[in-house]
């Protein structure tokens, strides 16, 4: 990035002082004033040609070598998965991670949530599951497509600085890089990188999260999956507020009245558009919420009365 800006400076400077000095030199004088018949400079042309292949060619060259370590994978190299979807990103850990040995399923984190241990080399395996999306970490200078019919990867080495540890930084912006639809700018994440200890801790949590089925991982769903389109204090954001919503019989978009239960939670969770509240548009995107996931959404609901 440096040695572009630094030949794009030149070049700019370069190219400006010697039009200021053309026009100022070449000027029209006098109406008699006539343009000279111009043919063709070899020199100047081979020049005009070599220069600048040789400056992108050297250019080439340096991005090659930061363009194989992206795509150089070792073997056993720590595999996450990566989904895009309109407008949110999953993430899929290897089943190694897990403390019990007999399962053998990815753990998943928190939607738009994650983590990266430090120090540890990890290989994104990079899918979308609609459209085109792009996953884009701007603080590691790094991006890749997420097509919605093939893989593709991006390997990187995460490292926290001793400064960044002694303040608990290590948390960086997830961004899609590539127009998807209404929320595309909306489609945000975060990158957590943390020390070894504090990583198998969290990996720990996720797996112990996925069979417990409780208001605080509900919470914590909420958190993740919901809070920019439904509140919790009975305001009105892009849907309905969840507060005091359980239980209650409503209308929907057809008038019919139903009971906001387990069956409306969970079909509106995985089908958001099957019954939409009445006075609401069709514009939530399904959420890919395990079993365990939904019921302990549930009970988050329960709670906020
Ligand atoms: Cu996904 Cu833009």
């Amino acid at each position: 990035m440096n040695i572009i800006n630094a030949v794009t400076i030149v070049c700019f400077v370069l190219t400006n002082a010697v039009l200021i000095y053309f026009v100022i030199r070449y000027r029209k004088r006098s109406d008699k004033d006539q343009t000279s018949s111009i043919a063709h400079s070899t020199w100047i042309e081979v020049t005009w040609t070599i220069i600048p292949t040789i400056v992108f060619f050297t250019l080439f060259a340096i991005g090659l070598v930061g363009f194989r370590q992206m795509r150089a994978a070792a073997a056993g190299i720590r595999e996450i998965n990566v989904y895009g979807t309109q407008w949110s990103w999953d993430f899929y850990y290897p089943a190694n991670l897990r403390t019990d040995k007999t399962k053998t399923s990815q753990l998943k984190s928190p939607t738009n949530e994650l983590y990266l241990e430090d120090g540890v080399p990890v290989k994104f395996i990079i899918k979308a599951t609609d459209v085109l999306h792009s996953f884009f970490v701007p603080a590691f200078r790094v991006k890749e497509d997420a097509v919605p019919n093939m893989y593709t990867y991006m390997t990187l080495t995460p490292q926290i600085s001793e400064e960044q540890k002694k303040n608990g930084f290590g948390v960086y912006d997830i961004f899609c890089a590539e127009y998807c639809g209404r929320d595309h700018s909306r489609m945000l994440g975060k990158v957590t990188i943390l020390p070894s200890a504090a990583f198998k801790a969290k990996m720990l949590e996720l797996e112990k999260e996925e069979s417990n089925v409780s208001p605080a991982v509900g919470a914590k769903i909420y958190e993740s999956n919901c809070k920019s389109c439904h509140s919790i204090d009975g305001s009105k954001i892009v849907g309905p507020s969840f507060k005091g919503l359980w239980g209650k019989n409503e209308a929907i978009e057809s008038g019919e009245s139903i009971a906001r239960d387990e069956n409306y939670v969970r079909e509106s969770i995985l089908q958001p558009g099957a019954k939409i509240a009445k006075g609401y548009q069709n514009l939530m995107p399904p959420q890919t919420l395990t079993d365990s996931q939904i019921s302990s959404m549930i009970e988050y609901l329960k709670t906020l009365k």
